[in-house]
């Protein structure tokens, strides 16, 4: 179904710590895989108190998973026990057709059983700034703590064809670095105004799940894979969990030049 290539199985004392490579033939089948994943994911930490904290990026990539998702998990999951959060968001009202949580709760929450006090959407109709200081509150009040930093169980990501993630553009490491949980970003060709998640943040989560697929991205992603030192122009190379796994979940496209 997939090759998976693990990479960084780390010496004993971080075993857990680890990065996996998987190429799947096509982006349905992916989204199949890592919808059914995530699900187990999700259904194995029911017995827990505290719920599932899963952070969501946008962009087109995603819409296949929610779609699975919807269509597949809507009762397999009980979604009482999940928190839905976004990685970033475009600061435009959520009816926007930009929006990212509009895209999620139209494909995926408008369909699954998830109590409105479950989705803490980023408010893209305020102002960046407070608003990224409100959102960092509302992580830090619902998400568990590990490393003096919040700790989601698994941040979804996608990667832009110039290695950008989350809304952590090139040229802007600061974000990567930030002690913010959440920062302001100017996407730098429309100039549109973000809110997004902060490296360190990311990096902190116990699963990092990359989605990314076809050829316009598959250079980046050898680049990344075999570690070239040009990579670290990428933030997406500068995204890996410091004591999770980092997946990277590609179609045959993206994945071309991964052996
Ligand atoms: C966003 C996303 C962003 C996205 C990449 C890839 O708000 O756009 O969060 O980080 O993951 O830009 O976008 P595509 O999936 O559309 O290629």
């Amino acid at each position: 179904m997939a090759t998976t290539v693990n990479c960084d199985m780390l010496n004993e004392n971080v075993m857990e710590k680890q990065t996996i490579y998987r190429v799947y033939p096509s982006k349905e089948i992916l989204a199949e895989a890592f919808a059914g994943e995530l699900a187990r994911s999700i259904i194995k930490t029911a017995g827990r108190k505290a719920p599932f904290t899963l952070a969501l990026s946008g962009g087109s990539t995603p819409v296949l998973l929610f779609e699975v998702l919807a269509e597949k998990y809507s009762k397999a999951v009980d979604w009482s026990k999940v928190k839905i959060f976004w990685v970033d968001e475009r600061c435009v009202p959520p009816e926007d057709p930009e929006s990212n949580y509009g895209m999620t709760r139209r494909l995926l929450l408008d369909k699954i059983n998830i109590p409105s006090a479950n989705v803490f959407r980023m408010r893209g109709e305020d102002e960046p700034l407070s608003e990224a200081a409100r959102y960092s509150e509302v992580i830090a009040s619902n998400t568990r703590t590990r490393n003096n930093l919040p700790y989601f169980d698994t941040v979804l990501l996608g990667m832009g064809e110039d290695g950008h993630t989350a809304s952590i553009f090139p040229g802007n490491a600061k974000l990567l670095h930030s002690r913010k949980i959440c920062d302001t970003a100017l996407h730098p060709a429309t100039k549109q105004k973000r809110v997004t998640l902060t490296g360190k943040v990311i990096n902190n989560a116990k699963s990092v799940a990359f989605i990314v697929t076809g050829n316009a991205k598959s250079v980046i992603v050898d680049m990344i894979y075999t570690r070239k030192g040009a990579a670290k122009i990428y933030p997406a190379a500068h995204i890996r969990s410091v004591s999770g796994v980092t997946i990277w979940l590609l179609d045959e496209d993206a994945g071309k030049f991964i052996k």
